[in-house]
């Protein structure tokens, strides 16, 4: 049991199961993509896929290109609606280019299903998502996650990425809040 700031967490994923995990995606990314000519373009969706996005992109042995995405959900009625906003958009065209999509955990699965609606209109040569979490107990089963790491129970996670109310992002593990000290 590990403690942050008075709070216990309980880790379901450790830093070594994490480390392993990202470096054997790296190797099926770099397999499934080794024909290409461009390089990759890997988009990561801010701010949860950063931690994830930082290990996985030098687990990838090929060319890449680095983008990001902003989106917002404007409380959980709309996010359930699916209605997602584009804060932060990509900086150059995608057109005829290989893009994978990189996201820390798909839950719901609503902010990967308008992401790949909003990503097919600009036409890339093909369109995958890289999740390292997924939840199916929640996922409405609308989203392939091409590349997944690990697929958890429907329990409120947070670390690695993964916040609560903005924090905890930092812990290099993935954990479940336990009890109040
Ligand atoms: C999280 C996560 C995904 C999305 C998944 O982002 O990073 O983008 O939720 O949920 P869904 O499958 O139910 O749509 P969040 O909105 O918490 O923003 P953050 O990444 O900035 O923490």
């Amino acid at each position: 049991m590990n403690r942050f700031k008075g709070k216990e967490i309980q880790a379901l994923l450790t830093k070594e199961q994490i480390e392993k995990r990202v470096k054997e995606l790296g190797a099926e990314i770099t397999h499934a993509y080794r024909d290409i000519k461009d390089p990759l373009i890997l988009v990561g969706v801010l701010k949860g896929s950063v931690l994830f996005m930082a290990d996985l992109c030098r687990a990838i042995d090929m060319p890449i290109e680095l983008e990001f995405m902003g989106v917002s959900s404007y409380g959980e009625a709309t996010k359930s609606s699916g209605a997602v906003q584009i804060t932060l958009d990509l900086t150059r065209p995608i057109e005829n280019r290989h893009v994978l999509f990189v996201e820390d955990i798909v839950d719901t699965g609503l902010t990967a299903k308008y992401l790949y609606g909003n990503m097919r209109t600009r036409e890339p040569a093909s369109l995958r998502l890289c999740s390292l979490l997924e939840k199916p107990s929640k996922s409405k089963g609308e989203v392939k996650v091409d590349f997944l790491g690990f697929t958890i129970p429907d329990e409120f996670v947070i670390g690695y990425g993964l916040d609560l109310a903005g924090v905890y992002r930092n812990l290099p593990y993935v954990g479940v809040l336990g009890s109040d000290v």
